[in-house]
């Protein structure tokens, strides 16, 4: 189904009803993608990754779906097609960091999406290879479609993910982990903290939608609006991880679908723990005022992203 977003009036329902038919869109790409490693694949370790691309939101693959439906409404240039590949690279690589940020080195985390982790169900070693391979194939299906420039799209992925981005991003959450809180200026604290967030979690949100818009011939993407979409993906992004750290203090576990409460019993440095919870909310009040200012901007062609946002923003459960 294509959901006109150059319509600048749905209801809430077809909103809804388009994010279901792209989450499946991408759940059947990620499970084309992991059948076609079957003929090469060591079979205990494809299971593994399986088992960990499975479930999920699928937040990052509707964003780079959402960008493109922005870009093409009516999908004239048949870009949802090219999308795909991309949209499930995004989910595996995803994936991946979830299968590592649970591992006992890391928040050691024996829950995830509602059944027990990678490294419970199948083990230490052969979760951290399913990570790994979960990241190589992702590089091969962007490497390997049809977007209007592969190497530079495997190039964002690369710097969205490696050191200075969400690899990086882990590295300083886990060591302030260890450190504990920062003393002094709070204001510092929180310029740290907000950077943490942006490296860990921004940076891939952000290139879901620098890929979406590769997905469209470049002339279709003009400058202006590829630079109100990256704005608007850098503040997205900042805003989720400031919405999961609230979820962590405030919802179950059987809601989360991952275990409740660990960022304070693991001492992390979040936006709860350096503003307290109504601190942290009034953050991500303004976070979303910035966004609906920058959706006016982004105009009626935005109406996914706008929906989405709200979305993942308003979300209560896993
Ligand atoms: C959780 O991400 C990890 C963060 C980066 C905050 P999601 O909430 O998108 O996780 P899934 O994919 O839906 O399980
Ligand atoms: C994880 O942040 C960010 C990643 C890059 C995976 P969290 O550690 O807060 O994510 P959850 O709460 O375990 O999903
Ligand atoms: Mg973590
Ligand atoms: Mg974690
Ligand atoms: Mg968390």
């Amino acid at each position: 189904m294509i959901l006109s977003p150059s319509k600048t009036v749905a209801t809430d329902h077809a909103l809804l009803l388009w994010q279901d038919t792209y989450r499946h869109r991408v759940d059947a790409a990620v499970q084309a993608a992991l059948s076609d490693l079957e003929k090469t694949a060591y079979a205990p370790l494809l299971e593994a990754m399986r088992y960990a691309a499975l479930g999920g939101k699928r937040w990052r693959a509707l964003l780079l779906y959402a960008t493109v439906a922005s870009l093409d409404p009516d999908d004239t240039l048949k870009a949802d097609a090219v999308a795909d590949a991309p949209a499930a690279a995004l989910e595996l690589i995803h994936a991946y960091s979830l299968v590592h940020d649970d591992l006992p080195c890391m928040d050691n985390d024996a829950m995830r999406r509602g059944k027990p982790s990678c490294h419970i169900r199948f083990g230490e070693t052969v979760a951290l290879l399913a990570g790994d391979a979960l990241q190589s194939a992702a590089f091969g299906l962007v490497a390997k479609s049809a977007m209007t420039d592969p190497a530079k799209a495997c190039a964002i992925l690369a710097d969205a993910i490696g050191v200075g981005g969400m690899a990086g991003g882990q590295g300083i959450d886990m060591n302030a982990s260890v450190h504990g809180q920062p003393r002094g200026n709070i204001d510092e604290a929180l310029n740290a903290l907000e950077t943490m967030h942006r490296m860990k979690t921004g940076a891939l949100i952000r290139a879901s939608m620098a890929l979406g818009m590769l997905c469209v011939p470049s002339p279709q993407c003009k400058p202006i609006a590829r630079q109100n979409l990256m704005m608007f993906g850098d503040r997205l992004g900042l805003a989720f991880q400031i919405a999961d750290d609230i979820l962590d203090a405030t919802a179950s576990s059987d809601t989360l679908g991952k275990t409740a409460g660990k960022d304070e019993a693991q001492h992390k440095v979040t936006y709860v723990s350096l503003l307290g919870l109504e601190g942290a909310k009034r953050q991500l009040n303004l976070m979303k005022d910035e966004l609906a200012a920058l959706t006016q901007s982004l105009g009626g062609a935005a109406l996914m992203l706008r929906a989405l946002a709200d979305t993942m923003l308003n979300r209560a459960q896993f």
